[in-house]
């Protein structure tokens, strides 16, 4: 068996954790010498932080960002017999949310260019039960504010963010996670604002749902063993939040990092287009934070996008596919009675999607290297 090398990895730490290595260390020596692990300061310290650069009163850590959305619905008392609208093409743990407190996804298609939820496709979707919308601010770009508020406005539903991949995302002088009545993020740690394990933030500036959240992710406890709410343990670790306190005030130039390695990228595919290499498209300009940069490889460019990931393998050029199955196809979810071909978008993206290269501190001769990877391989 040969190994080859890897030339550009997919995701490469160095550029964020080397600088503040010595800071990281410190913070986690304080946490282990205070033995303060679970609601500590840190914790607390994080969450202020958090809500600030989000432009929101409140935000409370929780064990994950699937958690963030179970809990987030569920304090807003959506559960059995509700229906909430989502795209088909998220990451699974939207839809896991929405099954954990027991209503019924209700997935939506998108648009071809961006891989957005479509809320036009939406609209047609809307019942007499339907009671939110989670929008997925996927790979970065946040579906348009004021679109979203209009869509949800016009049909009386609550509006909830999956920003799991959009830390600081902006669009239309909006923050991702401060569109509605509460917000995910998560800190797994590839993502633009990553612990060092699992972690996750609900966020909301409605003082009730904060105070149903924290109780919850604490058994439900809202004074020592008197349980006002019904709870789990899913509490965000006071070690991460040292660790995502030190990391939190670097965000914001790691995104622009990632920004301008996706502007290199797109320079280098302008001349590529016409051959069927096709990047999605950037609404938001700088507020698109490139948590991934995707782009499609339509039949025109003569190999398929499978050929195209293997060939780059061989080259030593790391790339991922999110997600090569739409949520309505996969095996455990064949209950809520959808087939092939219900969301010809979200399926045709499936197909011919390709994450490439991504994380700050991309150079610009990693990107030339990955896009003459790929124009190569067309011929
Ligand atoms: C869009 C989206 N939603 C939800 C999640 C779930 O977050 P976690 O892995 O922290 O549970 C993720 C990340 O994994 C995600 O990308």
């Amino acid at each position: 068996m040969t190994v080859t090398s890897v030339n550009v990895p997919f995701v490469d730490f160095s550029e964020q954790h080397q600088p503040i290595q010595t800071e990281i260390d410190r913070a986690i020596q304080t946490v282990v010498q205070q033995g303060n692990f679970i609601l500590g300061q840190d914790l607390e310290q994080f969450e202020t932080a958090f809500a600030a650069a989000c432009g929101v009163d409140y935000a409370v850590g929780v064990g994950s960002g699937t958690d963030a959305i179970a809990l987030g619905l569920q304090a807003a008392k959506i559960g059995a017999g509700d229906e909430v609208l989502v795209p088909a093409n998220t990451f699974i743990a939207t839809v896991i949310g929405i099954i954990a407190v027991g209503a019924t996804p209700i997935l939506v298609d998108c648009d071809p260019d961006t891989a957005l939820i479509d809320l036009e496709a939406a609209s047609k979707l809307v019942s007499d039960r339907t009671k939110a919308i989670i929008v997925v601010h996927l790979y970065g770009q946040m579906v348009s504010p004021q679109a979203l508020q209009d869509f949800a406005q016009s049909h009386n539903l609550l509006i909830f963010e999956d920003a799991a991949q959009a830390h600081l995302a902006h669009r239309e002088g909006k923050t991702a996670g401060s569109l509605g009545i509460g917000a995910a993020f998560s800190f797994y740690p590839s993502k633009n604002l990553g612990a060092f394990g699992d972690g996750g933030i609900f966020i909301t500036s409605d003082p009730e749902m904060a105070r149903r959240v924290k109780a919850a992710r604490n058994y439900g406890t809202s004074q020592k063993y008197v349980y006002t709410e019904l709870g789990t343990n899913s509490r965000l670790d006071n070690l991460q939040a040292a660790i995502l306190n030190v990391k939190l005030p670097h965000l914001k130039s790691w995104n622009t990092s990632r920004n301008q390695a996706a502007q290199e990228y797109d320079r280098a595919f302008e001349t590529l287009e016409n051959k069927g290499i096709i990047p999605l498209k950037n609404y938001c300009g700088m507020g698109h934070i490139y948590h991934l940069y995707v782009v499609r490889i339509r039949p025109e460019f003569g190999k398929n996008r499978d050929t195209v990931q293997a060939q780059l393998k061989e080259k030593g050029i790391q790339t991922g596919i999110h997600y090569p199955i739409p949520c309505h196809l996969q095996p455990a979810y064949s209950f809520l009675g959808y087939q092939k071909g219900d969301f010809p978008h979200a399926e045709a993206l499936a197909a011919d999607i390709l994450s490439l290269p991504m994380f700050p501190g991309l150079t610009p001769e990693q990107v030339k290297t990955v896009v003459e990877g790929i124009s190569v391989i067309s011929i």
